[in-house]
């Protein structure tokens, strides 16, 4: 089915990160509220999919800072854009095996999609899991963020400097059927208030991500308030120098991101050297980035596949290692997703990253 008409409504042109939201999100046609996209028979597989070791390991670093935190009788676990809900599945599986953890605990689960809320509520029914519309219901603490694959699923804009003048990406409408990309003039000043960074040195192109940005101050609000901290996992580079990295994927590949609108995903790599600028601006610590091989090396997850399969036969240690070589080889997701930690200044907590 065409959408193009429902996510341009009444406009000729739209910026692109209204566009990618219109695209991904409209209540009726957007892509995530058609359908379940994550797993072998969707468009993309996610680490939580791939391995219950990954969960197992977010699970154990959360009780371990916990513990850091002098163990607080109240706990929040919040993550972000839970997709088809495999990951809380296995923390909760987790955390339940930690009594006085699990007594301090309340998991939140922050959704935009319906359509994959729904499919979260039928699959996760403890009790400790509500469901939040916002970051800001989040009204004591302390609190720790999970967000796997969340902040390349948002909007970002796009600058470009062409003749010494920077230019904002479109995508432009033509008879209700074809896109096209076009570029207007911006004035940079909104965004560098925005961020409260200076964006444009050495840069020739931009990618804004305007979404996360608006994230990560309601998250440092609460930390910084209520303490605690954000473990995120996505995929992305941390070079200075940004590069158009817009992607959209279909059925496992690659395909136009003018094609297929409402009916493939679209995302982008995050500039992690620009995350960790904005974190740091926004007045938390940022404990480091490091690749999730390393991380999940760190945590122990070998160790733990080691034991899991001791008396196994051969197929389900086969299919154990296959599982965790797609999570940790530097060829696959070990050295392109990223972990990055962030907490309230004052707390010294490195596990899984030194
Ligand atoms: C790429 S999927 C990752 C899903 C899951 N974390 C995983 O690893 O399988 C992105 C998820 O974020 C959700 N999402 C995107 N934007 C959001 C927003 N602004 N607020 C809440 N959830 C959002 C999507 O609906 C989807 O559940």
């Amino acid at each position: 089915m065409n959408v193009i008409p429902q996510i341009f409504k009444d406009k000729k042109s739209l910026p692109l990160n209204i566009f990618i939201d219109r695209a991904l999100y409209n209540k009726k046609y957007g892509y995530y509220s058609k359908k379940n996209p994550i797993g072998a028979k969707g468009d993309f597989i996610t680490a939580p999919l791939i391995s219950e070791l990954f969960g197992e390991m977010v699970a154990i670093w959360c009780i371990a800072f916990w513990e850091k935190l002098k163990k607080p009788k109240n706990i929040n676990i919040v993550e972000l854009g839970p997709g088809e809900g495999s990951l809380c599945l296995t923390l909760i599986k987790v955390f339940s095996r930690f009594k006085i953890f699990n007594n301090a605990l309340k998991i939140k689960l922050l959704e935009k999609s319906k359509f994959l809320r729904k499919i979260q509520e039928k699959k996760i029914t403890s009790k400790k899991v509500r469901w939040i519309k916002s970051i800001e219901e989040i009204k004591n603490g302390p609190t720790i963020f999970i967000a796997n694959e969340f902040f390349d699923a948002l909007p970002i804009k796009q600058f470009v400097l062409k003749k010494k003048i920077w230019h904002e990406r479109f995508v432009k409408c033509i008879n209700d059927e074809k896109l096209i990309f076009y570029y207007k003039k911006a004035n940079l000043n909104n965004i560098k208030h925005f961020a409260r960074l200076s964006l444009a040195k050495k840069q020739k192109f931009i990618e804004f991500p305007i979404e996360a940005i608006k994230y990560l101050t309601s998250i440092s609000k609460i930390i910084k308030k209520h303490d605690g901290g954000m473990i995120c996992f996505d995929y992305g580079y941390k070079k200075i120098k940004m590069s158009d990295s817009l992607q959209s994927v279909k059925k496992h590949n690659y395909s136009k991101i003018l094609l297929n609108v409402g009916n493939s995903d679209i995302t982008h790599h995050i500039n992690f050297n620009l995350f960790s600028k904005i974190i740091r601006n926004l007045d938390l610590h940022l404990e480091g980035i490091t690749e999730q091989g390393i991380f999940l090396q760190k945590m122990g997850i070998i160790h733990r596949a080691n034991m899991l399969t001791k008396n196994a036969n051969f197929n389900v240690k086969a299919d154990v290692y296959y599982r965790l070589k797609r999570l940790m080889s530097r060829g696959e997701m070990g050295k392109i997703f990223k972990v990055i930690f962030f907490n309230k200044k004052g707390v010294k907590f490195n596990l899984g990253f030194k």
